[in-house]
């Protein structure tokens, strides 16, 4: 036997037996006569004596045996902190080199030497509390589902292009000169199918692949928790869902979220928060005031569709730096604003704004009392087509919610957005794209629209599709899916896809569509999101065992490398980049 106990586990009620501990070396402080040594795995910390000085480098791999005394000096911040053991005999099991950086709660590598020993930052505690969190999320993601009747099946990861707006990860096919596989950047398709073969509630945490550029919360594979369910309505299906979430929250976290949970229309998440997912911790809500400001002589806000504001409480004392930083900011390309007006109720309640001149201060009172601007809050106020300036705004209000402490990772505010657009053009392509994804159905009393070849009504088609969001990221989305083979061409047609080109891609869907399919819908949460944020953070890197860097890269494996020449001329290859 290697270890009677883990180095997390002895406590004073233990004072007196004789033990066997296995792990790692983190500290060593020799004392002369005595050397105190912090032995670690990953249940916690604790501490062996020695005579003398055992010659015990950091990260050594070591057993001891030897009784648990009572500390003289306890230490109150670690659970192991009233004993020590007194170590009789020592087995070094490996020595170490010395690691490249600290293994301890806070290290002092840079973020990229720990990408590289990643082995060696999973050693360390924040890191094995996330894992943990991760594990625990998934065991009550899977006793609930099971307890509900659903199925945890496995699709293929070798498939065909699914098109869900990001780039596909392509596979050659050795066996199939010159053809490819392409790795799912989610099973919608199958999980339709398995509906099709009757396997009405199906479930699988799945890894995803999308070729897409990456941020805090994207990696280039990800897993989702992807559900689908036959014979159901939207309602069934956020029911189902939320009841998942309310466990995963009470159960990991120990949070109550709020029964049942807020729902907010696609369209008042924009209205009200430039955002379709929309961080509801703080108020700051928009204030349209072009009735209030439009036809004054201000030529800027006359051309504008749309003219927005949100009030920052307590701003007023913003100085002309601090304004004109702002502004700055808010030209930026990832904000895109042409500027940034703001009106100041001081103190006092008189008003100081950036366009005195082309308005009187009653008229500047009136657009105050729109926005419930009390004495002391500061209003900014951008201008431009509705949707785009909305947008702007929404990414400011998130800014303003950052600066002003107003977004606290501790607290949980999930909600449902609903009624989604079904379609949304783009100005670039001339085409309309799906909104979720080609399988949305619309919603039945819209349909008359969605046959129809003019522009406004296809605009106008919403689909009982849904998002969940927490705290400003969307965790998941899903649809009620279309479930008859000619709508499913009618969508392709709508998106411009050629009957041709539906079925060569889709044939396999639309055919199955003929031979029974039932209503049905879904949805899938993005687990790594899930985690991170349960865990208060909005990064998913410390939530994956081994993620990729922002360039797509594993430098632990260094990975994506070359191949040899033997296996291009296998796979039929040959590289436009010369090495
Ligand atoms: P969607 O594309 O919205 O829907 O993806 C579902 C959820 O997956 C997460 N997610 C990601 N997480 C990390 N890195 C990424 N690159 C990444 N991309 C997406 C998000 C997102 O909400 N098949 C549909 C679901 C359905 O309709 O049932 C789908 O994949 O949290």
């Amino acid at each position: 036997m290697y270890r009677s106990n883990t180095c997390g586990e002895l406590r004073i009620a233990d004072k007196g037996k004789k033990v066997t501990l296995a792990g790692w070396v983190q500290k060593a402080r020799s004392l002369g006569s005595m050397t105190f040594v912090d032995l670690r795995d990953r249940y916690g910390i604790t501490q062996l004596v020695f005579e003398g000085d055992p010659g015990l480098g950091r990260e050594y791999v070591i057993q001891v045996t030897g009784e648990v005394l009572e500390r003289e000096s306890k230490n109150p911040k670690m659970p192991t902190g009233d004993i020590e053991i007194k170590v009789e005999s020592l087995n070094i099991l490996n020595k170490a080199q010395t690691p490249p950086f600290t293994i301890e709660e806070n290290s002092d590598g840079g973020e990229d030497i720990r990408a590289k020993y990643r082995y060696l930052d999973l050693r360390r505690a924040p890191l094995q509390r996330a894992l943990a969190l991760r594990h625990r999320l998934a065991q009550e993601v899977r006793t609930y589902l099971d307890k509900q009747g659903f199925m945890e099946i496995e699709t293929p990861y070798l498939i065909k292009s699914t098109p869900e707006g990001a780039r596909d990860f392509v596979v050659p096919s050795r066996m199939n000169p010159g053809q490819f596989y392409a790795l799912p950047q989610s099973p919608q398709t199958f999980k339709q199918l398995l509906m099709v073969a009757g396997y009405d509630r199906y479930f699988q945490i799945v890894r995803c692949f999308r070729d897409e550029d990456l941020r805090a919360d994207r990696q280039p594979e990800f897993t989702q928790i992807d559900c689908e369910m036959s014979f159901v309505e939207q309602e069934d299906v956020l029911n189902m869902f939320e009841g998942m979430m309310r466990q995963m929250f009470k159960n990991a976290v120990g949070v109550d979220i709020p029964d049942p949970l807020p729902r907010m229309s696609w369209y008042d998440a924009m209205d009200n928060y430039g955002s379709d997912k929309p961080d509801i911790r703080f108020g700051m809500k928009f204030h349209e005031i072009s009735d209030l400001v439009k036809g004054c002589g201000f030529s800027v806000f006359d051309g504008s569709e749309y003219i927005g504001a949100i009030t920052a409480e307590g701003c007023a004392e913003y100085t002309r730096k601090q304004l004109d930083e702002l502004t700055e900011w808010v030209k930026r390309p990832q904000v895109g604003a042409k500027g940034l007006v703001y009106i100041k109720v001081n103190a006092d309640g008189t008003i100081k704004s950036s366009i005195d001149k082309f308005y009187t201060p009653e008229q500047l009172q009136k657009v105050a009392e729109a926005c419930e601007a009390k004495a002391g809050d500061l209003i900014f106020v951008l201008c431009g087509p509705k949707r785009k300036t909305q947008t702007q705004l929404g990414v400011l209000r998130i800014e303003m919610g950052n600066r002003l402490g107003l977004r606290d990772p501790k607290v949980f505010a999930p909600l449902w957005i609903v009624d989604f657009p079904l379609l949304e053009w783009s100005e670039e392509d001339g085409r309309f794209y799906a909104m979720h994804h080609p399988f949305t159905a619309p919603k039945p009393e819209h349909e008359k629209w969605f046959y129809s070849d003019k522009k406004e009504d296809l605009e106008r088609v919403c689909a009982n599709a849904y998002d969940f969001v927490l705290n400003g990221t969307e965790l998941g989305g899903g649809s009620i899916r279309i479930h008859n083979a000619d709508m499913q061409s009618r969508m392709f047609e709508v998106l411009g896809i050629s009957k041709e080109d539906a079925e060569y891609k889709f044939g396999f869907i639309i055919n199955a569509f003929k031979f029974g399919a039932p209503p049905h819908g879904g949805l899938a949460f993005g687990f790594d999101r899930v985690c991170a944020l349960f865990g208060g953070q909005e990064t998913i890197r410390d939530y994956i065992a081994f993620p990729k860097n922002n360039q797509g890269r594993d430098v632990m494996i260094d990975s994506p490398s070359l191949i040899d020449q033997v296996q291009m001329d296998e796979l039929f290859l040959e590289s436009k980049v010369k090495a």
